[in-house]
């Protein structure tokens, strides 16, 4: 919180840390989920938080890594391709593209 400043709210408060989450549920482990989230617990700076989390809900296109902040889910996702996210993406802030997964961004906007 800005000392200077009491009139500023939480909700202005800059987010510092991303967070990675890497599917470790059956399916995504099947896929070698294992490796990637070894690849990014290996790669961890203070600048985002690495979680082996249960499933994300997008079975069989694993394995599925999730960026909160941020919203970006990647897809497919191979040990060696992890350094790519966290020099691009976590420490560069900008997205892998070639990466990223479109479906949950369909589906979100079916919802809508
Ligand atoms: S098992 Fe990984 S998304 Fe469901």
């Amino acid at each position: 919180m800005d000392v200077d400043n009491p009139e500023l709210s939480s909700t202005e408060l800059p987010v510092l840390t991303k967070y990675v989450f890497v599917c470790q549920n059956r399916t995504c482990l099947k896929q070698g989920a294992i490796a990637v989230l070894a690849g990014f617990e290996a790669k961890a700076t203070s600048a985002f938080v690495v979680i082996g989390s249960g499933c994300l809900g997008q079975c069989g296109n694993g394995p599925m890594v999730r960026i909160l902040p941020d919203d970006v889910w990647y897809w497919r996702v191979r040990p060696e391709e992890v350094l790519a996210v966290v020099e691009r993406h976590l420490l560069g802030g900008k997205p892998v593209e070639a990466m990223r997964y479109s479906q949950v961004c369909s589906m979100v906007r079916q919802l809508e």
